[in-house]
Parts: C-alpha cells; structure tokens; sequence
C-alpha cells in the first residue's frame, strides 16, 4: 500500500483552514453556525458546522480541481483501481447520469437493462439516446429480478453493434453479480465502453470474497455509492473511470454541468476519509461483516417459513457470484407480504428494513452491526414464524407462485415521449395507452413503467397489488394515481 493512502489531504486541508481561525465574509451566511437556529446549531454541534464551507481558494474547487481536491480524487483513484476517480455530492444518480451523458448523444443507442434505477431513466431522457433493453433473468422462486447475462449480452452487442455504451448493474440491490468480466470483455470486443451500477458495491473492491468490482472486472466506468455502503455521508459518491475508451475531460466537463456550484465540503471529507478508512480497514472489517451475515442467514433458514438465499443458488448465468452481507429474507411462505412484515417488525422491534415488496425483506449488515442486532432480527422473524405457523402447516406443500410484472413494449424513444402532447386519463382505463410518466416502487426505485411505453393490464394490476398493500408507488405527478399522463392520441380526420 501507498503510504500516502494512511493521508486525507482534503480533511486536513480543512482542518488547517479552520484552525487559522479566518474571519469569513462570504457564504454560508451561518458563518459556522453563529447565524442559524440555535437548536439545530446545538443538536449538530459546532464541528460539523465549522467544516460547513464554500470554495474560496485555498479550498479549491469541486469543478476545476487543482488543489486538496485533487489529491483526495488521486488517491481515490488508486484504492478504486481507477485512473480518474470523480466526486460526487449528487449521489449516484448524478455519476449514473454523467456516464450516460458523456458516452451517448440524440438517437445514439445505449444497451441497458430493463430493470434500471430511474437515475439512467431520466439520463436517457436528457441525453435522447434510444435504449436497447436486456431482460433482466426473473428469478421465479425469489420475485425478484437479477442482472442480465453474457448471452443476452451478446445477443444485444451482436443485434446492436452500433450501441455507443453498455450499461450493467453490479452488484445488484440484492447482492447478486453475473459475469461481468466476460461481459467487459465481450463490449471491449467491439469498442463499447461498459458503464456499471456500483450502487451496491463500493466495499467489493476491498474483499477477495465479494464479487469483483468494476474496476477489476475492466469496466470503463463505475458510479458507486460510497454512501451506501462505505462510510460516507448520505448524498457522497464516486465516479470511477479507466482506459482508453471514454474521455476523462468529457466525464469532467459533464459531471460540473450536473452538480451544483455550492458542493458540501462536509460530503467531500467524509469521502476522502471513507476512502482511507476502507483501504486501511476495510478488509478487516468486510471479513467481520461476512462473518456475522453468514451466521446470521444460517440461523434464518432454520426458522420455518423463512428463506434467505446464498451461494447454492450460484449458476454460470446471472447469478454468477453473490455479496453475502445482503440478506435477502423470502417471507412468501409466512402467507404474508413483505410490506406486513416490514411494518410488523417496526411495530413491535423498532425494526428498520432496507426495503420490502411483495414477497422479500432485505436487510443488509455492515460494519456498524453486532451479533446483538442480528440476533434481534432473529428472534423477531422467529415470533413472527410462530404467529405464522398454522398458515405454514396448512400450505407446506403448497408452491407459492409470485408476480414479476411484463416488461412494457417500448414504442417512442422515452425523450420524445416525456416531451410529446399528452393528456391525463384514469389510470384504471389506460391500459393500450402509451405511458408519459414513470411509475415505480421506491425502494428499490426501478420503474413499472417509463415515458414511451405501453401499458398492459398485467402492469395495472402490479400496480393495483403494490398500492393494496401499502407499497410506496411514486412517480406520476398525480400522487393519488388515480390518473396517469398518457400521450395524446390524434384523433382521426374523416
Ligand atoms: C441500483 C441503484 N442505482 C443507483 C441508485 C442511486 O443512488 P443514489 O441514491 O446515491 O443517487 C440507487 C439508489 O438506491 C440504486 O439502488
């Protein structure tokens, strides 16, 4: 290891700024916290505000890095494999859409998976590129859908060769990763960049058991959610780029086109030093975490019930390698949702999910857990079980079918779709109709529907079936969805 990975020039630049004590005539106007409400003030405390600044000079500067900034990205680069790693104090969903944007323009096709976060979505629609999209494999057993595999890949790169980047989600929300390194190779074959969803893999890098990274794998980008899962502040994430293939002074020019000019320098420290405590202890603590989700998931799958997939469902396809410290609990055979069991566990554990749709909970264990926490959710699932169980013995033999919705046919390009004429129908009579909305369950925020295409009753009824339930449906400007913006359908001259 560099020694100079045991450094966080940008925090301590910082600090050093702070402590020559600068008398600040320039924004933010709470001037470290002496003109902002004082319960607040007191509550977050005057070190946090202190570091609260703005990029006046010897801070340097988010949009032209030349200074603390650029030695924080340079290291980050090296602990991410990268050549360029970016910041980002948009999220993900900004690094996502910059990765779109600085590889795709008008018409220009990009090959994505179906079942996307809505971040590439909205990038499509600003860049005007035209999807290509790879069904994603559904796993029928679990209700949930993977990743795509190398053959759909090659099927679409072959079909598509034209395709200005391939977009892949790795890890997936619940953990699982296909064979990205032969599906790199397989785009590399015909010179197309590879963009990758690292959302849900920051800590992969750092750990011989987790999937390999994109930057392993010889990706060409990788947004990836430091905050997620690496320590960092929520709304801090990187942009890791390597190779020949994309243009590091495109990727910067376009990340500053989408990122505000007052960037939270409390986001920025708290990825340089995300970046340090990973390379120094990641391994270490990632070897801890693996541990206690491992136990963890054995214990579930003793309580009737209840399953917690692991590596026995590895194949040579998309499920190729799997993060275990996503614990994905299948709750189907309790004959309750996973809506039911999310609220039931915060009624009566003060238990907190990552998310739950109809049929899963997922939890996910770090660093920051303890045998103690995890064996409250234990004892909470085995109560739950208990109160279950006449329901369990009555259906053991029963298999219990689940709902992926039909993936949509795409009709318009989701730009000319968002901008067309359109008109609000209610959304029980818009089946045949062409969609001018997003309709999704957040979390996980992957949409049933996106501008373009074609509503099927198959997905009015998920729809209808995920509202039911409680599930958070967002997306349409009418928060009721009781109505859907549709296109305007012309009417016939004679
Ligand atoms: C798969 C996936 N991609 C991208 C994102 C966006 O990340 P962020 O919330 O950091 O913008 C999310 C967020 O949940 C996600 O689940």
């Amino acid at each position: 290891m560099n020694k100079k990975q045991q450094t966080t020039p940008l925090f301590d630049g910082l600090l050093a700024h702070i402590n020559q004590s600068p008398v600040q005539f320039h924004i933010p106007g709470h001037k470290s916290g002496k003109g902002m409400d004082p319960r607040f003030r007191d509550f977050i405390g005057d070190n946090v505000l202190s570091l609260d600044l703005i990029n006046i000079a010897p801070l340097d500067d988010l949009h032209h890095p030349s200074g603390i900034i650029q030695e924080a990205q340079q290291l980050a680069a090296e602990a991410f494999g990268a050549d360029y790693t970016f910041f980002s104090v948009q999220g993900t969903s900004g690094a996502i859409m910059t990765m779109i944007m600085s590889v795709c323009g008008p018409g220009e096709k990009i090959i994505v998976p179906r079942n996307v976060h809505k971040s590439i979505m909205s990038a499509i629609v600003f860049s005007g590129a035209t999807p290509i999209f790879i069904h994603p494999e559904i796993d029928d057993r679990l209700g949930i859908s993977h990743g795509i595999t190398t053959e759909a890949v090659k099927k679409a790169i072959t079909a598509h060769p034209d395709a200005k980047g391939l977009l892949v989600i790795n890890p997936t929300y619940f953990g699982v990763s296909a064979n990205l390194k032969e599906i790199v190779n397989l785009a590399h074959s015909k010179n197309i960049p590879v963009l990758v969803d690292e959302a849900h893999g920051v800590h992969i890098q750092f750990h011989e058991d987790l999937p390999l990274s994109a930057m392993e794998a010889g990706a060409d980008m990788a947004a990836t959610s430091v905050h997620k899962l690496g320590g960092s502040l929520t709304q801090s994430s990187v942009l890791n780029v390597q190779g020949d293939l994309v243009s590091p002074n495109r990727i910067q020019s376009i990340i500053s086109m989408l990122t505000t000019t007052s960037t939270s320098y409390l986001l920025l420290a708290s990825l340089d030093t995300a970046r340090r405590n990973l390379v120094i202890h990641g391994k270490d603590q990632l070897t801890k975490t693996i541990k206690l989700a491992e136990a963890t998931r054995e214990k579930l799958n003793q309580i009737p019930g209840i399953y917690c997939p692991g590596k026995e469902l590895l194949n040579e396809h998309a499920i190729y390698d799997m993060d275990p410290t996503k614990l994905t609990i299948s709750i189907k055979n309790l004959g309750i949702t996973g809506y039911e069991v999310e609220i039931w566990l915060r009624e009566n554990y003060k238990i907190e999910v990552e998310l739950s749709d109809l049929y899963n909970i997922l939890c996910i264990i770090t660093i920051g857990d303890t045998e103690e926490k995890t064996e409250l959710l234990i004892e909470a699932l085995r109560e739950l079980s208990f109160k279950q169980q006449t329901y369990i013995k009555e259906h053991q033999n029963e298999k219990v079918s689940v709902h992926v919705p039909n993936i949509p046919t795409l009709s318009l390009s989701p730009r000319d779709a968002f901008y067309a004429n359109t008109e609000v129908v209610p959304l029980k009579d818009s089946a045949g109709k062409i969609s001018a909305e997003f309709v999704m369950v957040y979390p996980p925020g992957i949409p049933i529907l996106i501008p373009g295409e074609i509503i099927d009753e198959d997905n009015l009824r998920y729809i209808a079936k995920n509202i039911e339930v409680g599930l958070p449906v967002q997306g349409p400007e009418d928060q009721t969805l009781k109505t859907i913006r549709v296109i305007q359908e012309r009417k016939a001259i004679i």
